[in-house]
């Protein structure tokens, strides 16, 4: 015991759990986590250590534990779970693509960059952005093949990926450096895959091909990236894209401005965290509606009544009721980062049980939000549960909104100081997006298809999402 330690600790117990883990399971954590988690917490309850062959895992899925971890005590616990406790080394495959960008820095530097980034997400601030989520959207789907097949999550990744190049860097579409932010962005290569493996930051260094296109990836998006910085900082940025105010950011305290670096790993940061995440919600969205069309028919005669043939605004958003209540359901279902991960900076207490330094806590929005103890059945896709009761719904009608429900039973974008910045921002992109994809756009399932969740940092559909799309007639 340190002297550090409170006398709270010496009376906690330590979190239970099972001695071993057995073989199949194992197997399910490789291919599935998330289903791993889950499987956890239905055997061994909210609080449960699991003995990994690298390193234990504490698995917190009470929701107010987790809002004790991620808001009230957060400035006990650290972001870095994967710093080697041993090395102490702070590369991790995500900050070798992203440096020191708000996802990846912890501390003083998080705290400063969080300071000087969050007014350039205010909603005034996003809500002249609307325009451009419609247009790109609109653009975006009017060439789709009218009865043929498209890969749903491939158009999604496309049409945010365009949407945050537009609104980070203002850079048009089909120009040269969209091209590159395009086809160099790493997703899925390299570190990436491996960042939540124990092994992670040895195997992201092996000269695989994998890791080799990561790297060229890299190196040509901050080409890109440094390139638009110069040009920006000799025109003088003043723009409203947010490089633009990246570059005029200044630190409250001592007037700073940021240097170069930094400018490109927190715009790095907001492209990625920006777009992937966006992408595979709208494609889950679109996968929920496909399998309950009396969903996706109520998206389709609200959009009808609400935009009557117009471009989706910014006025319109509190009146697509419905379209909202979908997407929220569907980050409920399927949400994209399905865990969240910290780790005490010092020994903790947590509802009683011992966290010992740097325990890796992982608290998990996949897991909350299927739990059957706050949720009504909670499999089925069903958007009447964020909606006011009418009369006329079923008994599932606004039973996500009850007072008495835990904060932490809902957590797609985490919570407390790192609750992600772009929360605003992508509910508004989401919904002005599916409103205007629905306006125009009927989908039919494929025979055969049979999707499966794949989790890696994000929880994608996997082989893809392949739909037939179907022109819509007036009144179809
Ligand atoms: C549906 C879309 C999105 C989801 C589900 C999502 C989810 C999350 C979650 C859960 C976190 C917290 C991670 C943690 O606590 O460790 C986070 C952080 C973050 N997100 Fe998002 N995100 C989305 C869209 C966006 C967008 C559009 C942007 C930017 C334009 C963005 C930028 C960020 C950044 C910069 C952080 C780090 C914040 C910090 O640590 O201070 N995200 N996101």
């Amino acid at each position: 015991m340190t002297g550090t330690t409170s006398p709270r600790v010496d009376a906690a117990q330590p979190m239970p759990g099972p001695k071993r883990i057995p073989l199949s399971a194992l197997r399910t954590l490789a291919n599935q986590p998330p289903l791993f988690f889950a499987e956890m917490r239905d055997r061994h309850g909210p609080f449960v250590r699991l003995p990994l062959p690298q390193r234990p895992i504490y698995l917190v899925s009470d929701p107010h534990a987790i809002q004790e971890v991620l808001v009230t005590a957060n400035r006990f616990y650290g972001n870095d779970i994967l710093r080697s406790a041993a090395t102490g080394r702070r590369e991790t495959p995500l900050t070798m693509l992203l440096g020191q960008g708000l996802l990846t820095s912890d501390g003083d530097l998080h705290r400063r960059q969080r300071r000087l980034i969050q007014p350039l997400f205010h909603r005034q601030r996003i809500a002249g952005y609307a325009e451009d989520f419609a247009a790109l959207s609109e653009r975006h789907v009017r060439d789709w093949p009218d009865g043929g097949e498209v890969d749903m999550l491939r158009e999604m990744v496309t049409l945010t990926l365009s949407i945050v190049a537009r609104t980070v860097f203002d850079v048009a579409l089909g120009s040269r450096e969209a091209e590159t932010i395009r086809t160099a962005m790493p997703r899925n290569d390299g570190p990436l895959r491996y960042a939540l493996m124990p092994m992670g930051g040895l195997l992201a260094r092996l000269p695989s091909p994998s890791n080799i296109r990561f790297w060229r990836g890299r190196a040509a998006l901050d080409s890109v990236v440094f390139e638009l910085i110069a040009r920006r900082r000799d025109e003088g940025a003043d723009g409203a894209d947010l490089l633009s105010l990246l570059l005029q950011a200044r630190d409250a305290d001592t007037g700073e401005p940021m240097d170069d670096r930094q400018v490109r790993d927190e715009a790095l940061t907001l492209l990625m965290a920006g777009h992937d995440t966006t992408a595979n919600a709208l494609a889950w969205a679109l996968h929920l509606l496909v399998g309950e069309p009396a969903a996706l028919a109520r998206l389709h005669r609200e959009v009808d009544e609400v935009l009557d043939g117009r471009r989706a605004t910014l006025e319109d958003l509190p009146r697509l009721k419905w379209t909202t209540a979908v997407f929220q359901e569907a980050l409920r279902i399927f949400p994209p980062v399905w865990t969240v991960g910290r780790r005490p900076l010092q020994e903790r207490v947590l509802s009683g049980y011992r966290l010992p330094p740097d325990a890796m806590v992982m608290m998990s929005p996949w897991v909350v939000h299927r739990d059957p103890g706050l949720w009504a059945d909670p499999e089925r896709f069903a958007p009447q549960r964020w909606l006011e009761p009418t009369g006329e719904d079923d008994q599932l009608t606004g039973t996500a909104l009850g007072q008495d429900r835990p904060k932490f039973a809902y957590f797609p974008f985490g919570g407390g100081p790192r609750q992600c910045i772009g929360n605003v921002f992508a509910q508004m992109e989401a919904v002005i997006a599916l409103a205007t994809i629905c306006q125009s756009w009927h989908f039919a399932p494929l025979g055969g298809q049979r999707v499966q969740p794949q989790a890696r940092i994000i929880v994608r559909p996997r082989p893809g999402l392949r739909m037939r799309v179907l022109r819509r007639r007036a009144g179809s």
